[in-house]
């Protein structure tokens, strides 16, 4: 059976290609379209995700789409009629930006892939968060938590799945809170607040947090009540998301923590604003980790199961993963690799797949790479016409070619087979440097990321090696897997580390499998002969403002605007000609 999973409209659209229940094939629409977080309908990602399976529109069994547009479309209907008359002017607005054609959507799939009406499914949102979260994992039992900003109503979900020995399966979502109270809407309302861009900046919150203390967490409490069971409600007095399609917060909520931070405000630690922004972010980190653990351990209670399977926007926070992991009395935590609106594309194939059709479980590979291949040729032929200095040397002399490269301080573009699915760049799309010193990590981030410096880089280490560098509770191995955890460095390793340890010693490691990505694994090993440390920064492969690069070419292009060293795809390295004498002369004069 062959099932074509989509997610679209909102943000961060992709498509996904399971044939006879295995994955072939996901990527979300702007590593191809090459627009940051595009939402539009990914008839690139679709294309070559029918490509990659060598299948036509008409070879597809259903097509499915990854929520119930009927329900959204009441839900902001029902929403702007509450708020009515304040509503009148944002009700258009939602319309357009949060809903668009996805009325329609049925109507929008038939027609552009010519497929009959009878074959497109819909899922509910938060069941393709559960299913991108379960059905990917290598358990047969787990509890299922999931927590966005907004689905159709749901914006968290606790339940369970499970896969049954006559290899049926089950996912059961057992409880719910719906729009406006939402975990994800209280977090989005702080990066707005504090300047970022909502949907898209939630991560600098978390990395901003680390910079202050949560001495405004009594203030952020006001803005959500804990109910008796479990649950929580928000203050609707303290938002306006309900009702304005410009503010998220209310004037209440600017009385409550003071002025906002502008978009291009600089944020000074030393001044007593930049420390409030600051503190901000570590209150409502806090808040949101105790309430999530909280949940987390009401579900450990009620289903006994030693497994969670987390998905849904929030669970990109890997401050609060850790904090749940440690403190919920889940043994083991499984986070898919794309937790997000994209990677509900996966989940709702897999729902309709596995429940709808009821097709019999298959083991999902436990990696994330799903997306196109690396052309090694393709960046040959461009480095070569592009006069620069062309190399291609077998696996272990690259490998060893690239330690050297890491240990004389320089950094390296590497590309490597299929690309991630997901927001994080795993191993086969990655900026890699030596992990040692601060100035690394200030060259990263002026000369390539161009992007603001209190936000921390993540460390790659064999997953045999992590304990020795970090403190993980109980089963932060495979939290560390996909690089969804933040953790401890241990204190002796601090200062070795300085260039991915966070300003709170902490660090968002991945912990790299020798199966999952043979090259880097490798190349750790090199690299450790040489520094004695089996730890490399591991950034992801794009600057400020782009998407990862996709194809070679985009990483030579990404190369050659700005200052990386050397560029590796497959078995091809490039690197920059030496800078003839005369003109470095004339360069350190100026
Ligand atoms: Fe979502």
């Amino acid at each position: 059976m062959k099932i074509l999973g989509i997610s679209a409209h909102y943000h961060d659209s992709a498509a996904a290609l399971l044939i006879d229940g295995v994955p072939v094939a996901a990527v979300q629409e702007e590593r191809l379209s090459r627009r940051k977080n595009d939402a539009g309908f990914p008839l690139a990602a679709i294309e070559w995700c029918l490509d990659h399976g060598g299948l036509q529109t008409a070879d597809l069994d259903a097509v499915v789409f990854y929520e119930r547009s009927m329900l959204k479309f009441e839900r902001i209907l029902t929403c702007a009629l509450r708020s009515f008359p304040r509503s009148w002017k944002s009700f258009p607005h939602a319309i357009k930006n949060s809903l668009g054609e996805k009325v329609w959507v049925r109507g929008i799939i038939a027609s552009y892939l010519d497929v009959p009406r009878n074959k497109i499914l819909f899922t509910g949102h938060h069941a393709s968060h559960a299913a991108a979260a379960f059905l990917t994992a290598p358990t047969d039992r787990a509890a299922i938590l999931t927590a966005d900003g907004v689905g159709e109503w749901a914006t968290l979900t606790t339940g369970h799945g499970e896969r049954r020995a006559d290899r049926s399966t089950a996912i059961t979502l057992e409880r719910e809170i719906r729009f406006p109270h939402s975990l994800g809407m209280l977090y989005s309302t702080f990066t707005a607040y504090l300047g970022f861009s909502v949907n898209e900046d939630e991560y600098k919150v978390m990395g901003l947090a680390a910079y202050g203390r949560p001495t405004l967490a009594a203030q952020v409490r006001k803005l959500i009540h804990r109910t008796p069971d479990g649950a929580f409600t928000l203050a609707p007095e303290y938002f306006e998301y309900q009702s304005s399609a410009s503010r998220s917060y209310s004037q209440r909520f600017v009385d409550l923590f003071g002025r906002p931070r502008g978009p291009y405000e600089p944020i000074d630690f030393q001044t007593e604003d930049g420390q409030r922004f600051a503190d901000c972010a570590a209150s409502v980190q806090h808040v949101l980790e105790e309430t999530l653990v909280d949940i987390a351990r009401t579900l450990h209670q009620e289903t006994g199961l030693p497994d969670l399977c987390f998905g849904g926007g929030v669970a990109l926070n890997g401050v609060a993963n850790a904090r749940i992991l440690a403190e919920s009395g889940f043994e083991r935590m499984f986070v898919p690799s794309a937790p997000g609106d994209a990677g509900c594309a996966l989940g709702a194939a897999l729902y309709a797949d596995r429940i709808h059709f009821k097709n019999p479980d298959r083991p999902v590979p436990d990696h994330p790479f799903w997306g196109p291949a690396v052309d090694a040729g393709e960046l040959a032929r461009a480095a070569k016409e592009d006069g620069q200095v062309v190399e291609e040397l077998d696996q272990s002399a690259l490998v060893e070619r690239i330690a050297d490269e890491l240990a004389a301080g320089r950094i390296v573009g590497w590309m490597d087979g299929a690309s991630e699915f997901g927001p994080r760049a795993l191993g086969h799309r990655s900026i890699l440097a030596a992990p040692h010193s601060r100035e690394i990590r200030d060259r990263l981030n002026r000369d390539i990321k161009y992007r603001e410096e209190f936000r921390p880089f993540a460390p790659v280490v064999p997953v045999e090696d992590v304990e020795r560098y970090f403190e993980l509770p109980r089963g932060g191995t495979r939290l560390a897997r996909f690089m969804s955890g933040v953790f401890p460095v241990r204190g002796e390793w601090q200062e070795r580390l300085a260039g991915v340890t966070h300003v709170d010693g902490s660090a968002r490691v991945q912990a790299l499998d020798p199966q999952m990505a043979p090259p880097l694994y490798a190349l750790l090993k090199a690299y450790e002969r040489r520094s004695g440390t089996s730890v490399l920064l591991n950034t992801s492969f794009n600057v400020a403002g782009e998407p990862i690069v996709n194809r070679a070419l985009e990483g030579y292009s990404t190369f050659r605007r700005c200052g990386i060293d050397a560029l590796v795809a497959g078995s091809t390295l490039v690197t920059k000609p030496a800078v003839p004498p005369a003109a470095a002369r004339t360069e350190g004069a100026a």
